[in-house]
């Protein structure tokens, strides 16, 4: 199932997804349950680092919480044998949907919610009193799920290298779920049968085509980063590329 079958913004039948601008819809996870979203993910590549054993992670775009709790599980089974103090930060720009993320939190003392625009300008503060609070600089995790398509449309091509640059700056090791380039189409098709403006910066986009190919080549030759991983497709057709923080020379390609 693709990002078309998901309920838009109001309420509207399943059958007829509505219109959003930024991938703010209000019932993502009634369309794609968080537990499965976890699957394709490798159990190998989080390093704790910290001498405390505390380990954050940024889940950018984190809609109502749902996936940024099940990761948080999965971080710390993942991790078990390390014992580490697992903490989560989740941000996104829609307000109601941090609400809705606030609600249902029954780990305040570990998991948390902002509502930030990832590219203002006051972004970066908020995120370094977070990581002060650890006694870190980054986060050990950076995790951008179905959010790199609506950054791209809504920001443009520099705008997607931006968030791109602004993420790695962030991370340890990055996790990107990418939307593939139909689904550009369809959330351009859905404003436009809802009678809303288009994308205006979509028709002059030139990183089009392969969306995934693209955010590799930013986040590899303009960020600096080595792929460690990259997963099978999930069900509705999208992988998981991830990558870590160059430590010296990349491994040879995986
Ligand atoms: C399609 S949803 C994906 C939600 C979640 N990451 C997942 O995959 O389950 C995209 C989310 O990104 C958020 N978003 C879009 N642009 C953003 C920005 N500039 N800063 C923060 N959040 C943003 C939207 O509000 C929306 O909740």
């Amino acid at each position: 199932m693709s990002d078309d079958a998901v309920g838009g913004e109001r309420s509207e039948p399943k059958t007829d997804p509505g219109a959003s601008r930024h991938g703010n819809f209000m019932n993502y996870y009634q369309f794609h349950p968080a537990e499965e979203r976890v699957r394709q993910l490798p159990h190998g590549v989080w390093r704790l680092a910290h001498p405390a054993r505390k380990y954050a992670g940024l889940d950018v775009g984190c809609n109502a919480g749902d996936l940024t709790y099940v990761l948080y599980d999965f971080l710390e089974k993942a991790m078990s044998q390390d014992q580490p103090e697992v903490s989560l930060l989740g941000v996104d720009l829609d307000p109601m949907l941090i609400e809705r993320a606030r609600e249902r939190n029954s780990r305040p003392d570990r998991v948390a919610f902002e509502c930030l625009d990832f590219l203002s300008e006051d972004c970066g503060e908020t995120l370094t009193r977070y990581l002060d609070r650890f006694g870190k600089k980054r986060f050990d995790v950076v995790f951008c799920f179905s959010i790199t398509m609506w950054i791209h449309l809504n920001h443009g091509d520099d705008g997607l290298e931006e968030f791109l640059r602004r993420a790695c700056a962030l991370a340890e090791v990055i996790v990107i779920e990418p939307q593939p380039w139909k689904c550009y189409r369809k959330a351009s098709r859905r404003l436009r049968r809802a009678n809303s403006e288009d994308f205006p910066l979509l028709k002059g986009l030139k990183y089009t085509g392969d969306p995934a190919r693209h955010i590799d080549d930013i986040v590899t030759r303009l960020c600096g980063f080595c792929k460690i991983a990259v997963t099978e497709s999930n069900d509705w057709g999208r992988e998981l590329l991830i990558y870590e923080r160059k430590q010296q020379n990349c491994p040879t390609d995986r």
